[in-house]
This record gives C-alpha cells, sequence and structure tokens, in this order.
C-alpha cells in the first residue's frame, strides 16, 4: 500500500464522518463554554484545552513541509494556514476571559484528532501528493477570489472574537448581548468569518482536502451557531428579533 492510496482512502472516510458529525451536532451540543452545564468525566481549563487540540493544525503543517516540497504557490498557503493557526492555537487561548471554565477531554481529543487529519490532508496534498501549483496560479481567478475570501473571512472571524471578549472585564464569566459590526445581523459572526475563511481556502487550494475542510467547519459551526441563537434567544428577553444565528437574513 503506497501512502497515496491510504491518503485517497482517509480523505473519503473524512467525507462521510463531516456528513454524520454534521448531522449529529443537530442533536448534541459539543459541551464546552456556555454548553458546558451538562458535561460529564474528566476535564481541563479551557485554556490548556485549546493549547492542546490546537496546536496540531501548527505542528502538522511544519513537518509536513519539512519532509515534503514546497514551491513558492505552497509557501504563499503556508503563511495563510499559519496565519490562522498560530493566532488560534497560541495566541486565542491567552485572549480568553474566563481561561479557568472546564472543557471535558474527550472534546479535547477528538479536537486533536480532528486537526491532526486534517493538518496532515491538507498539508501532504500542497507538498507531495497533489500536482503542485504552477506559478500561473497565482493569476487564477479560483486563486485570487478564494484568498481574499479567506482574508475577508479571517478579518470577520477576528473583529467578531473581538467584541465578545470585550464584552467582559477580567475576572468576569457572565454573558452579554454583543453589539456591532456583523452583529447586527447574526448571533455567530465569528462562526460565520470561520466559514467563509475555509471556503476561501477551498477554492485557492481546488483541492479536496480543502473542500473536506470547509464542509467539517460548516457540519461544526453551523449547528452550534444554531444553539448559541437559541440559548441567546431564550436568556435574554431583549435579544434583538431580526437577528440570524449565521447567514445573515436567511438562517
Ligand atoms: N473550524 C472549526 O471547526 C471551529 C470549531 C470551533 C471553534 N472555532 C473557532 O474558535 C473560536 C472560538 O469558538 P467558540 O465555540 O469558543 O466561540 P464562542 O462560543 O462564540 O466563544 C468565544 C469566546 O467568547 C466568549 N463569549 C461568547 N459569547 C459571549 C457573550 N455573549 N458574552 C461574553 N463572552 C462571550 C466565550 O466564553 P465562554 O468560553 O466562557 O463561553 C469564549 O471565550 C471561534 O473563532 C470559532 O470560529 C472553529
Amino acid at each position: 500500500m503506497t501512502e497515496a492510496s491510504i491518503y485517497h482512502a482517509l480523505l473519503i472516510g473524512w467525507f462521510a464522518l463531516a456528513a454524520v458529525t454534521f448531522i449529529a451536532l443537530f442533536f448534541i451540543t459539543a459541551p464546552y463554554g456556555r454548553h458546558g452545564g451538562r458535561a460529564r468525566g474528566p476535564s481541563v481549563p479551557s485554556r490548556l484545552g485549546w493549547l492542546i487540540m490546537e496546536s496540531p493544525s501548527v505542528l502538522v503543517f511544519v513537518v509536513c513541509y519539512e519532509i515534503g516540497r514546497p514551491g513558492l504557490v505552497a509557501w504563499i498557503f503556508f503563511l495563510l494556514w499559519q496565519l490562522h493557526y498560530v493566532h488560534r492555537a497560541w495566541l486565542f487561548p491567552f485572549r480568553l476571559r474566563a481561561p479557568a471554565r472546564p472543557m471535558p477531554l474527550y472534546v479535547v481529543g477528538s479536537a486533536f484528532f480532528f486537526t491532526t487529519v486534517n493538518g496532515y490532508l491538507n498539508a501532504r496534498w500542497l507538498t507531495a501528493l497533489g500536482p503542485g501549483y504552477s506559478r500561473a496560479w497565482l493569476a487564477d481567478p479560483r486563486f485570487l477570489v478564494g484568498v481574499a475570501l479567506f482574508l475577508f473571512g479571517f478579518a470577520v472571524n477576528q473583529h467578531a472574537d473581538r467584541v465578545l471578549f470585550s464584552l467582559r472585564r477580567p475576572g468576569e464569566s457572565g454573558y452579554k448581548i454583543p453589539h456591532g459590526g456583523l452583529y447586527r445581523f447574526v448571533s455567530c459572526p465569528n462562526y460565520l468569518g470561520e466559514i467563509l475563511e475555509w471556503c476561501g481556502w477551498a477554492l485557492a487550494t481546488w483541492s479536496l482536502a480543502g473542500l473536506a475542510f470547509a464542509l467539517w467547519t460548516i457540519a461544526n459551526l453551523v449547528p452550534r451557531a444554531r444553539a448559541h441563537h437559541r440559548w441567546y434567544r431564550t436568556t435574554f428577553s431583549e435579544y434583538p428579533a431580526e437577528r440570524r444565528a449565521v447567514v445573515p437574513f436567511v438562517y
């Protein structure tokens, strides 16, 4: 068996698992953050949880780039990926206002598994198992629109998370209604931004690994946005009625 045949089998399983996850998460809300009250079993403080579960995204990419044959375009993808993941793994955890909130170990473990496989599938495609990208790809509309969408999504995600962090003073752990930016339209613009980012990534890389990641992000975040949205509406009687969960004017 070659690595390429294992890779393709893994990719098919990965698409199937994303579909199962999407359906399952409409019935089970991952028990962390505001939905963590029903969690059972061992847990770790959320700051440590985020560090553990997101670090493979950074490290697996570094290892795959070290052992692969990345060209110029692959290095641009490396920069985009690390722009997101160095922040998510190593800066975001230190911005949390309630870093001691317990996060179940099985949530951390399943996310660790996800980021490891996802990093492998994307980085190996870009540096070894894909056909490679010529420099002409830099002028291809899929690359240009995809990168623009990625950067726009990144900005939306960053802004939305900054608004959430600003709602708590140091030491506070309660919840308030967020306002400003895309909160005018949806309850979870951070999730919307994240979905746009990885749809942009799928377009710019024009790869099945990128598409699988975009679908996984939708599978994780659309049901969670629905749960957040319902929670806001039942918790705050004055919650803006016109707000949708994650897609402005639609859902
Ligand atoms: N690619 C993926 O599949 C994926 C999956 C999950 C998350 N993410 C990304 O990871 C980031 C964090 O995700 P998350 O699920 O933790 O997002 P979240 O539920 O929106 O929470 C983000 C942070 O803001 C705090 N917060 C949320 N709403 C608040 C409110 N109304 N008032 C005060 N503080 C509030 C949360 O505190 P508490 O923790 O105390 O609730 C948490 O520290 C997001 O940018 C998301 O896009 C990506």
